[in-house]
């Protein structure tokens, strides 16, 4: 059996769906008409082997409680040693319906209340939203733009963590939305000051699998001190498109923060991930390489449009260099606009939906992140309605 879904050109009508992208934008206060490119889902089918498995698994018609078999486990071992390198033990994991909740776990086992969690902003809204739901406290140590890329500052992080008695960090990486792939010099430093001050690790790895620019590097493959100190979030979702099945695989090494973790994790009454969930995960991690090598190269060539495009049309629009993940994060601010009129003339002018930078953090404002996981055709509409709108 070969893989069928490689034809990324193929234009997917995803309307009336349950599309959380497409079907509701009058519940996010957005016009009907507006292009979708925002939330982190792609426009692509996933690979047909995952498409096959899971209508085998559903025309059986029975669908009771469940749990993986050890091809689940022998897809997921062998999926982190394959693509990066890691070799991972059973025991190290909770499997959980995903990353935001197993984040949400892991301040809830690792804090208490009152407590300084560090994040690094811009940065995925929901690390701070959650933080702060659970009644803990942000510190934040803002990255810093240069070059037309981010870095981080290091003394800052130490500062902060020491000055606030920071008590957990949670490590985007890759980031989104800034696109970097961080280098294993930049993580064996940010491990280093956090295990000198006692600063237990999440990293969320949700977008390993779209490292273009160097090779991802698991935080906790960086050495026995980084694997104990560490959670490590990892997902087959975002690299395949199953966002709606909610399945994440999480690696906890050390046996104490494994137990505390789970501790809080059961306390919540949920138990097991669903058989959809199960059986895609499986599926893909088994069988999805080329299908992900695929989807890889087309995100790539949209990444080299986008540039071209701006560079060639909207040379005040500029494509934040990026290093990996099918999110771009443009650079609106040489346009001399607030934020209000660029959402606005986004919205109402160009009818693109995005997500506006200051949501990551007010070190996004006049930043806008675009979703590229999308055909080429939608991606040229949108362009040509962004060239329209601004130039
Ligand atoms: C960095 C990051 N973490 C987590 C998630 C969401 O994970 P989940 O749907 O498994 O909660 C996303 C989705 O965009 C993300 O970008």
């Amino acid at each position: 059996m070969a893989e069928r879904n490689l034809d990324f050109d193929q234009y997917v009508n995803r309307y009336g769906t349950r599309s959380v992208k497409f079907d509701f934008p009058e519940y996010f206060g957005k016009p009907g008409d507006v292009l979708p490119m925002w939330v982190a889902d792609m426009d692509f089918k996933t690979s047909s082997y995952i498409v096959d498995a899971l209508n085998e698994a559903l025309s059986f018609g029975v669908y009771g409680y469940s749990e993986g078999l050890d091809g689940y486990w022998e897809a997921l071992k062998g999926w982190m040693k394959r693509r990066h390198d890691w070799d991972v033990e059973k025991e190290w994991l909770v499997k959980t319906p995903g990353i935001v909740f197993a984040i949400s776990q892991a301040v809830r086992a690792f804090t208490n209340e009152g407590d300084r969690v560090i994040i690094q902003t811009p940065v995925y809204y929901p690390f701070a939203k959650t933080v702060m739901q659970n009644g803990r406290k942000v510190v934040r140590n803002s990255l810093v733009f240069k070059d037309n890329h981010y870095e981080i500052d290091f003394d800052d992080f130490e500062k902060k963590i020491k000055d606030n008695d920071v008590k957990l960090f949670i490590l985007c990486s890759p980031h989104n939305p800034v696109g970097r792939v961080w280098t294993e010099d930049e993580l064996r430093r940010l491990g280093e000051i956090c295990i000198r001050n006692g600063v237990i690790v999440v990293s969320d790895e949700i977008h390993a699998d779209f490292a273009m620019e160097r090779k991802h590097t698991v935080f906790a493959r960086l050495g026995e001190e980084f694997l104990n100190n560490s959670v490590i979030c990892t997902a087959p979702s975002k690299t395949f498109n199953l966002a709606g099945l909610q399945v994440s695989n999480i690696f906890i090494a050390n046996e104490k923060l494994r137990e505390a973790y789970v501790k809080e994790y059961r306390s919540t009454g949920y138990d097991e991930i669903s058989l959809p969930a199960l059986v895609a995960c499986e599926a893909a991690y088994t069988h999805g390489d080329e299908w992900l090598d695929g989807a890889l190269k087309y995100i790539k060539g949209n990444a080299d449009y986008t540039r071209k495009y701006l560079e060639d049309n909207l040379p005040k629009i500029k494509l934040v260099k990026q290093e990996g993940l099918y999110l771009l994060w443009l650079d609106f601010r040489a346009l001399g606009l607030k934020d209000e009129e660029i959402n606005d003339r986004l919205i109402n002018g160009a009818k693109l939906w995005f997500d506006e930078g200051k949501m990551f953090g007010t070190e996004g404002e006049g930043f806008q992140r675009i979703n590229v996981a999308c055909p080429r055709s939608t991606l040229i509409k949108a362009l040509e309605n962004l060239k329209k709108e601004f130039a």
